[in-house]
């Protein structure tokens, strides 16, 4: 394998910067991460810093305080035993990498748990102006973790910078609703966000870059990303719906006294939002059928598929804010989905772009359905699932508020032909119930 510089770098500004206290209590002063990387340089004579990345910046920087800072390192004293069998290196964007959620979900990926101990990663970091030391404080943790896969980390805040040659673009970072805030601002707001993200993976991410939308309300932010990215594979977009399958197993394991690896088939359809139907008629445990082995059907209507649906919102009340650990893991649990063989008579929950579904859900929208891999990082829609009478009028539900989701952001969708929003206040996320 190519020998690559690691390095971590903030890239590219046109926002100023601000002066940092140099001893604020609990923090490194600029410097000293500058001579961290200058005392590598002499530690191990195969490490060079490169350059201060002021220079890279289009704002000034202020004497005696470094606002950005690259160490780049070459790996000639890297053992070829290491790294002979190693792939090429993968670029993760990971959007909101300040955040709680990317808090957990970047060590995972820099770990080699989540894209294999064969796969070397590069972590494209994107934040915000209000974000930026916190990011550089992430960076600070990932390098004191050394990860031998972890080849690079770059910082920025600007999408079209940090999306640059992305292979996966994980969109965490979106604004939580605000008092007085209407739904439908909160589409709007966010919607413009990934409008914008959309257009810049557009441009700069490779042509094959697969992407994740965690940020709510995850199904429509992803169909307005897909729809500002016309040059990228629609069923590269995804929608996280794996934190509300994993959050059904756990209640039906609970609820059966088996454990959660016994609870196999299970799907999410439609959004990620209090609407979404986890699909007890499917799933099974130790291989039958749910409700043959609960064996209480009015518990399943009415107390398991509400209680999934409103799982987000229980855990706000708890936390004081939206899950976090557990968004990170279903994430990670998504993305070795798509590089894992999913084994017969077993699915995985994904919203995907629904063009050519076999269930007649409405062909443009983000909808989660059962899916299966080959473990080469694609998937196909499973189209055997038994729809019933109470599925499918679930189903239609969560479609038709994915609709109205639709229209009501259909002014930040090229070429949409409605733009009208109906949205009231009984379509809600998770978080919201
Ligand atoms: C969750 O399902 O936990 C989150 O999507 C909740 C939210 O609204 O942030």
């Amino acid at each position: 394998m190519q020998q690559v510089a690691a390095s971590t770098a903030f890239i590219g500004s046109a926002l100023p910067l601000r002066r940092a206290p140099s001893n604020r209590a609990g923090r490194l002063p600029r410097a000293s991460l500058v001579c961290r990387a200058q005392k590598q340089d002499g530690q191990t004579g195969g490490k060079r810093l490169v350059a201060s990345s002021a220079a890279t910046l289009d704002a000034p920087v202020e004497e005696g305080y470094q606002s950005v800072w690259t160490a780049s390192y070459d790996f000639d004293n890297e053992s070829p035993e290491l790294t002979k069998s190693w792939k090429k290196t993968m670029k993760v964007a990971v959007t909101g990498a300040a955040g709680q959620i990317s808090n957990h979900l970047l060590f995972m990926l820099a770990s080699g748990e989540v894209f294999g101990r064969d796969q070397p990663i590069q972590l494209q970091l994107l934040g915000s102006e209000r974000s930026r030391e916190a990011l550089e404080g992430v960076a600070m943790e990932l390098e004191d973790s050394l990860y031998p896969l972890l080849r690079e980390v770059q910082l920025g805040i600007d999408p079209r910078q940090v999306f640059e040659g992305a292979d996966w673009a994980l969109l965490i970072g979106a604004k939580p609703r605000g008092p007085g805030m209407e739904r439908k601002d909160l589409l709007d707001i966010n919607g413009q966000i990934f409008a914008e993200q959309g257009r810049a993976l557009n441009d700069v991410a490779s042509r094959d870059c697969k992407m994740l939308v965690v940020g709510n309300p995850c199904n429509t932010n992803a169909l307005i990303g897909m729809a500002n990215a016309p040059d990228l594979p629609k069923r590269n977009w995804h929608a996280l719906t794996r934190l509300d399958e994993n959050r059904a197993k756990c209640q039906l394991a609970l609820k059966s006294g088996k454990f959660y690896t016994s609870v196999t088939n299970m799907t999410i359809w439609g959004n990620h939002s209090t609407t979404q139907v986890p699909d007890f008629v499917n799933a099974k445990i130790g291989g039958k059928r749910v409700p043959a082995v609960v064996k209480d059907v009015q518990w399943l209507k009415e107390e398991f598929t509400p209680k999934v649906a409103n799982r987000g919102g229980a855990l706000i009340k708890k936390w004081g804010r939206s899950s976090a650990a557990s968004t990170a893991v279903s994430i990670a649990d998504h993305l070795r989905s798509l590089y894992t063989p999913t084994p017969p008579g077993d699915c995985f929950s994904t919203g995907v772009y629904t063009e050519g579904n076999p269930y007649g859900v409405d062909e443009d929208l983000i909808f989660s359905m059962p899916c299966r891999s080959d473990g080469d990082g694609d998937y196909e829609i499973i189209d055997d699932f038994v729809i019933d009478d109470w599925l499918q009028a679930k189903i239609k539900e969560t479609e038709e508020e994915l609709l109205k989701e639709r229209d009501c952001v259909g002014h930040l969708i090229p070429g949409a032909t409605r733009a009208v929003c109906m949205i009231t206040e009984d379509t809600m996320l998770p978080g919201e119930a």
